[in-house]
C-alpha cells in the first residue's frame, strides 16, 4: 500500500504514461501500469509531471517591499542599491520575516521547492540574517531554503561587512557570497574574493559571487574566481552569479577565460528578467541585452540555471514567483529557440538550479524525495511556451497547493464552447 501514486504521467525526459508511487516522503517506483493500491491518487492524465522548480538566486529580505520608502525612479541597479541602503534602517526583523513568509506561500503555489536566497550582511544588526533563519525554519517543511551571506555594500568597502559575513555563518547561514565589482577598485575586488573563497574553503562551504554584474567589457573578477576555486580545490561548488559583463567582453579574451571557468567547474546563473531590465540602460542604440554568453557557457559544459533575483523590491517592480516565467525570458533573450534548447530552458529553473544548489534526493527517480509539480503541459517546451498552470504541488507525498485546471467558455455560434490551452501543442 502506497501512500500517493500519480497515474498517466509524463515525465521531463520524454517517457510517457507513467505511474509515479511514493511512501515514507520518497519516490519508491517510477513505471507504467503499477498496480497496487494507494491511500491517494492523483490522475495526470498526460500532463507533465516534474520534480520542483527551484530559484537559484533570490533576495528575499527585500521580496515585496516595493514602495518602501519610495520607488525607484530611474530603474537603475544604482538607485537600487542606495533605494535598499535607505530601507535598511526602518525595516524591522518581524517586517522582513511576514514579507518573506508571504513570498513563500507565493512560491510554493507556482511550485517552487527550493530557493537560494542572499541576505545583506551589512546591517549591523543582522536583521536580514536574523529574519530568514527564522523563515529558514518556519518553511522547512515545505521549501528548501539556502540562504548565501552578502555584503551588498562591498565586503572590503564597508567597514564591518567581513566581520558581519563571519557572525552570519556562525549563526547559520549556509553559502559565501560577494560582489566584487562594487568594491573601490579591482584589486580589491580580486582580493575580496580571495579571502571569502578561503574561507569558504576553510568552513567547507558553497559560494555564490554576484560577478561582474555591470556592463564593463573590462570587469574581470570571473577570472579571478576561477582562479580561486581552482587554487583552493574548490572545483563545483563556486557559482557566478549574474556575469554580464561577459556579454560585453572583447571575444577574444573570452576564448579564454570560458575554459579557465571549465577548469574550475564553475556553476553560472543569469538572471534573465532582472539582466534584460537593468543592463544596457546607458547605451543608446545599438542597444546591449546584458544577459551573459549563456549558450556558449553550456556548450563548453558548465551548468547554468536560471534566477529570478527579484521580485516587487527596490530593483524590480515586476515578478510572481514563476520559475516559468524566467525560463522564458532566458529562452527569448538568449535566443534558445531550438526544440534542444527550449527544452533546456525548462532544465535551466529545475535539475540544473537543483545541481548547483546541491540538493540531496532531487528528481524523479527511485529513492528521490517525493517533491514534484503537475503541469497543465505535455512536455518541457509547452510548459515554458504556457508558463503553464500548477495543477497540483506535492511534498514529500503530500498535495500542498492545487490550482484548478485552467479553462476559457467561449460564446461563438458553431465553434467549441470550452477552450484548453494546452490543447493546441503540437503531439510529440
Ligand atoms: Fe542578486
Amino acid at each position: 500500500m502506497f501512500d500517493l501514486i500519480i497515474r498517466n504521467a509524463n515525465l521531463p525526459d520524454g517517457r510517457t504514461g507513467m505511474d509515479i508511487a511514493c511512501k515514507d516522503d520518497v519516490i519508491v517506483a517510477v513505471e507504467a501500469g503499477i498496480t497496487a493500491e494507494a491511500a491517494a491518487v492523483i490522475d495526470a492524465d498526460g500532463c507533465l509531471v516534474s520534480p520542483p522548480f527551484v530559484d537559484p538566486h533570490f533576495h528575499m529580505d527585500a521580496t515585496l517591499s516595493l514602495g518602501r520608502p519610495r520607488m525607484n525612479a530611474s530603474g537603475t541597479l544604482l538607485e537600487g542599491i542606495a533605494l535598499w541602503g535607505e530601507l535598511q534602517p526602518i525595516q524591522t526583523v518581524d517586517e522582513i520575516i511576514e514579507r518573506a513568509l508571504r513570498y513563500c506561500d507565493l512560491a510554493v503555489s507556482q511550485g517552487i521547492g527550493a530557493i537560494r536566497s542572499h541576505v545583506d550582511v551589512c546591517d549591523d544588526e543582522l536583521k536580514g540574517v536574523q529574519a530568514l533563519l527564522e523563515v529558514r525554519n518556519q518553511v522547512k517543511e515545505y521549501l528548501d531554503l539556502q540562504l548565501v551571506a552578502f555584503p551588498q555594500g562591498g565586503a572590503l568597502r564597508d567597514p564591518t561587512a567581513m566581520t558581519n559575513t563571519v557572525r552570519a555563518l556562525d549563526m547559520g547561514v549556509d553559502v559565501m557570497g560577494g560582489i566584487p565589482h562594487f568594491e573601490r577598485t579591482m584589486t580589491d575586488g580580486a582580493d575580496s574574493l580571495r579571502q571569502q573563497c578561503e574561507m569558504a574553503a576553510d568552513r567547507g562551504l558553497l559560494v555564490d559571487i554576484h560577478c561582474d554584474e555591470s556592463d564593463d567589457p573590462l570587469s574581470r573578477h570571473v577570472e579571478t574566481l576561477a582562479y580561486e576555486t581552482q587554487r583552493l580545490g574548490m572545483h563545483g561548488r563556486v557559482t557566478g552569479s549574474h556575469l554580464t559583463s561577459m556579454h560585453s567582453m572583447d571575444n577574444y579574451y573570452v576564448s579564454k577565460l570560458i575554459p579557465l571557468m571549465v577548469e574550475a567547474e564553475l556553476h553560472a546563473i543569469p538572471n534573465p528578467a532582472i539582466n534584460i531590465m537593468l543592463q544596457g540602460k546607458s547605451d543608446t542604440y545599438p542597444k546591449r541585452r546584458g544577459m551573459t554568453r549563456v549558450r556558449e557557457l553550456r556548450d563548453a559544459g558548465l551548468t547554468l540555471g536560471f534566477g529570478s533575483d527579484c521580485v516587487m523590491d527596490p530593483w524590480y517592480s515586476l515578478g510572481k514567483a514563476d520559475m516559468l516565467d524566467i525560463a522564458f525570458m532566458g529562452l527569448h533573450v538568449g535566443q534558445l529557440c531550438s526544440r534542444e534548447d527550449m527544452a533546456w530552458c525548462f532544465d535551466a529553473v529545475t535539475q540544473n538550479s537543483a545541481k548547483i544548489m546541491h540538493l540531496e534526493g532531487y528528481g524523479l527517480d527511485k529513492g528521490c524525495q517525493a517533491n514534484m509539480v503537475v503541469l497543465q503541459a505535455q512536455d518541457k517546451i509547452e510548459a515554458v511556451r504556457l508558463r503553464a498552470n500548477r495543477l497540483a504541488v506535492i511534498r514529500k507525498g503530500r498535495v500542498i497547493a492545487e490550482t484548478p485546471r485552467q479553462t476559457s467558455t467561449l460564446s461563438l455560434t458553431g465553434r467549441p464552447d470550452q477552450l484548453d490551452p494546452a490543447a493546441y501543442a503540437p503531439k510529440t
